[in-house]
């Protein structure tokens, strides 16, 4: 946000870089700007009154990249599906925890999804994506592009490299046939429910390896379910990172919404399309999030510490067959070792397999009397649900099966209660 006095957006203290948590707290924001207001105010209004037609027009030139800025020249507020201080703001804060020049607020994680694969595909083109990724995403990829001639080529997210590598050639050939491009390779690490990791550093190898007339694909990476704390993609060679902030950074399971961060010159090209798709999140959203980000640390810390409870309390009881969280990984496991070198940790939501099947797995989930039983995830509260019956259900059985998404798996989202309450309710549910 140009119009913030340089305080407001310095991440240093003399030699010290500030953290995140600490910048949440003000960065991006001047309370000169708003009488005082120790707290940025929803500016809940669809448009902003220019101070003469002059100043209109060169908003527009601006928004609409008719000239480049002058040096000094600030862009005015124009109207709030372009522009507004609380999406500003926002943006300015979740680019300080991605580590990116610049990041976008969207509608949602799908209408960040949707909007970033939009940017860079047309017809003709083909794609490369991990599996399994998000029932919403799947259904993008297999229902709704190829009706726009974009074809993508999954790879599984356990076939390693060499899958990878095959996957990327397959969609070479493939784009070659129908006069496009390779035009982004697109991963969800770890993935939705499975936690199977995929190598962002290897991603962007390979899409060196693809570059064309036009460039190179765009390594976006899907970092919903450690984001933006636990993995930092875009240190690891990812182009774009994309997060539903529905989950972690929202928190509260209050609110639908959405993020893509990276480089200017990617996000640029993204920002172009929200603009005129309207995918934007709004304003009283946005200032949601902004109270959210503030405790966004304390709140994941929490959640972290409880899940590795949770986790081994499962890891040893009877009537659970396997328990697929990463750090219970063998030595060694293939992810082992990218465990280690792109996670922080492994998060707060994991799935586990239930002794049975389906009968089994819902039984333990209507017993269930803390955790509530519903899909989503991030939030304070503990939730639980079953996959193959609920986001993945679109999925046909036969590719479910070979995702790993069984009839027995559950996925759990641990929140911040006290965890050894939660492990009572568990243990109730359960049964002996
Ligand atoms: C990994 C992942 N990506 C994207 C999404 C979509 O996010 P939203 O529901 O905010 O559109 C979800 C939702 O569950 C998800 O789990």
């Amino acid at each position: 946000m140009t119009r913030t006095p340089k305080p407001y957006r310095s991440r240093r203290i003399g030699d010290r870089d500030l953290s995140p948590e600490t910048l949440m707290m003000g960065y991006g924001y001047s309370p000169h700007l708003s009488e005082g207001a120790l707290k940025p105010p929803l500016f809940q209004t669809s448009t902003f009154v220019f101070g003469s037609a002059e100043e209109g027009k060169a908003s527009f030139e601006l928004a609409y990249g008719l000239r480049e800025k002058k040096r000094d020249e600030e862009m005015h507020l124009i109207y709030s599906r372009i522009n507004n201080p609380n999406l500003e703001v926002l943006e300015d804060r979740l680019a300080v925890w991605d580590a990116a020049e610049k990041a976008l607020a969207f509608a949602s994680g799908m209408a960040a999804i949707s909007t970033t694969l939009m940017t860079f595909l047309r017809p003709g083109d083909t794609f490369v994506f991990s599996e399994p990724v998000y029932g919403g995403t799947e259904f993008l990829v297999h229902t709704i592009l190829p009706q726009f001639g974009v074809k993508g080529v999954g790879f599984m997210a356990e076939a390693g490299a060499d899958g990878f590598r095959e996957a990327a050639k397959a969609a070479a050939a493939q784009a070659a046939q129908s006069g496009g491009k390779v035009g982004v390779i697109y991963v969800e690490t770890p993935a939705n429910p499975t936690n199977g990791l995929v190598d962002i550093a290897l991603a962007r190898e390979i899409s060196e390896t693809l570059k064309g007339p036009g460039g190179r694909p765009p390594v976006i990476v899907d970092n919903t379910f450690l984001g933006p704390i636990w993995q930092q993609p875009l240190k690891h060679g990812a182009d774009i990172c994309i997060t539903s902030l529905t989950k972690y950074v929202g928190g509260h399971s209050d609110l639908i919404a959405g993020a893509a961060s990276g480089d200017a010159s990617w996000i640029g090209q993204v920002a172009v399309f929200r603009t005129i798709l309207g995918t934007m999140t709004d304003p009283h959203t946005a200032w949601l999030l902004l109270r959210s980000l503030e405790t966004l640390k304390v709140r994941m810390d929490a959640a972290e510490l409880g899940a590795r409870k949770v986790a081994a309390y499962l890891r040893d009881h009877p009537r659970v067959k396997s328990v697929w969280y990463l750090p219970f990984l063998p030595k060694d496991h293939p992810d082992r070792a990218l465990f280690e070198k792109q996670c922080l940790t492994a998060g707060s939501t994991f799935s586990f397999e239930i002794v049975g099947g389906e009968k089994e797995a819902f039984d333990f989930l209507d017993k269930l009397q803390v955790i509530k039983l519903a899909v989503s995830l991030g939030g304070t509260e503990t939730l639980a649900s079953h996959p193959a019956a609920m986001t993945h259900s679109d999925v046909p059985p036969e590719a479910r099966l070979r995702l790993g998404i069984t009839e027995s798996l559950v996925r759990l989202s641990i929140g911040v209660e006290n965890p050894d309450d939660l492990i009572a309710d568990i243990e109730q549910a359960l049964g002996q």
